[in-house]
């Protein structure tokens, strides 16, 4: 049946500004590093896109190698693009990346100006697209010099390949030294995409703040670390998980009983709240204004919905932010 997109998509969503540039995204992204492979349900991805773009998320994440396969992710995403999408193009912010392993030999990984533009060739073939709007290095190569990544990331821009420019798990320093090659090329580096959540908050250590000097943006990636910040393991765990399903990369080795007291203790707090605990671990992010957008994974409609009702209450109490400060240790897993 042929999709119309809801009427009143934009009133619910808040839209925040990626650091000191022109481009506002989604308080709430979609990521499509799960659930959107060959292993999946198209008619659920589907569904998915559907209830997301509905509800006003823009943004849709992808990266060469979301799968599994490698690959199965754009090329759904380019069918959904090809038959639902296409006339809301330039309504949507589709992000990839390059930087894992995609295809065998010396160029198909790592951060060479060779697998750069070759990668986003292959992904804008698989999507159907003439340009993605954000191209990431997917992370810092220790091989390859800075400039050689970044020069390709100017390259793509200029091309009109990719609209901005991103990078993703660069440490504070490896930040300012990317940005200021690519601000003396020309295209600024728009945003940093960072794991962040309150069982991992490395970024607290200097990157927030970097990212703030350097008026970048933040999008933090999964928030719900894979599904353990949500009340989906407190009581063992479902065979329909990510962490029991062999193609997820949470594995069941990390729903340890350490990690699970502190969870337990948060989800206290969830409820206290009035939120889930997947509302609240994504509320907890949305508090700082630093952070632009929040990338969630999710595998049904249910759990993408319960996830925008995080933006119902994105306050907390100093009593509230100092108790999940030390059941989080400021982050020690
Ligand atoms: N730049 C990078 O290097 C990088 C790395 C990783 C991810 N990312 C991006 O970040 C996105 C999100 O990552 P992620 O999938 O790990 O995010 P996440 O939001 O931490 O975890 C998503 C998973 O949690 C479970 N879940 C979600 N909402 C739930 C709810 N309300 N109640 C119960 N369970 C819920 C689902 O797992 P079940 O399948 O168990 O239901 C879902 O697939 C990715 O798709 C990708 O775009 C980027």
């Amino acid at each position: 049946m042929h999709y119309t997109a809801a009427a009143n998509r934009y009133t619910s969503m808040s839209y925040r500004r990626c650091g000191r540039s022109g481009i506002r995204l989604p308080a709430i992204s979609l990521g499509l590093w799960h659930n959107f492979g060959g292993v999946d349900t198209p008619e659920n991805g589907k569904k998915l896109i559907h209830a997301a773009f509905d509800a006003g998320i823009t943004h849709f994440d992808l990266a060469n190698n979301y799968g599994p396969p490698p690959g199965a992710a754009e090329e759904f995403f380019g069918k959904m693009l090809a038959s639902d999408l296409k006339a809301y193009r330039d309504e949507l912010i589709i992000s990839t990346k390059a930087g894992y392993e995609m295809w065998p030999g010396p160029y198909g990984d790592g951060g060479s100006r060779k697998y750069l533009i070759s990668s986003l060739d292959q992904s804008l073939r698989r999507m159907g697209l003439d340009y993605v709007d954000i191209f990431y290095s997917h992370r810092p190569d220790p091989d390859t010099p800075p400039e050689e990544t970044m020069m390709a990331l100017d390259q793509i821009v200029r091309q009109g390949k990719a609209l901005y420019a991103g990078i993703s798990s660069y440490s504070p320093e490896q930040t300012s030294k990317a940005a200021e090659i690519l601000r003396q090329l020309g295209t600024p580096c728009l945003v940093h995409q960072p794991k962040y959540s309150m069982l991992d908050r490395w970024v607290e250590n200097g990157l927030l703040d970097t990212l703030a000097t350097l008026g970048m943006g933040c999008v933090a990636f999964s928030p719900l670390e894979q599904g353990i910040l949500t009340d989906k393991y407190l009581h063992g765990l479902p065979a329909n998980s990510r962490a029991a399903k062999p193609s997820g990369f949470l594995k069941a080795e990390q729903i340890e009983p350490g990690i699970m007291e502190k969870v337990n203790r948060l989800n206290e707090i969830a409820v206290s709240r009035g939120q889930s605990l997947a509302q609240m671990a994504i509320a907890w992010l949305l508090k700082d204004q630093r952070v632009t957008s929040v990338i969630v994974g999710a595998s049904s409609v249910e759990q993408l919905k319960n996830n925008l009702g995080s933006l119902e209450n994105t306050l907390f109490s100093d009593e509230e932010l100092q108790h999940i400060d030390e059941i989080t240790a400021k982050g020690e897993k």
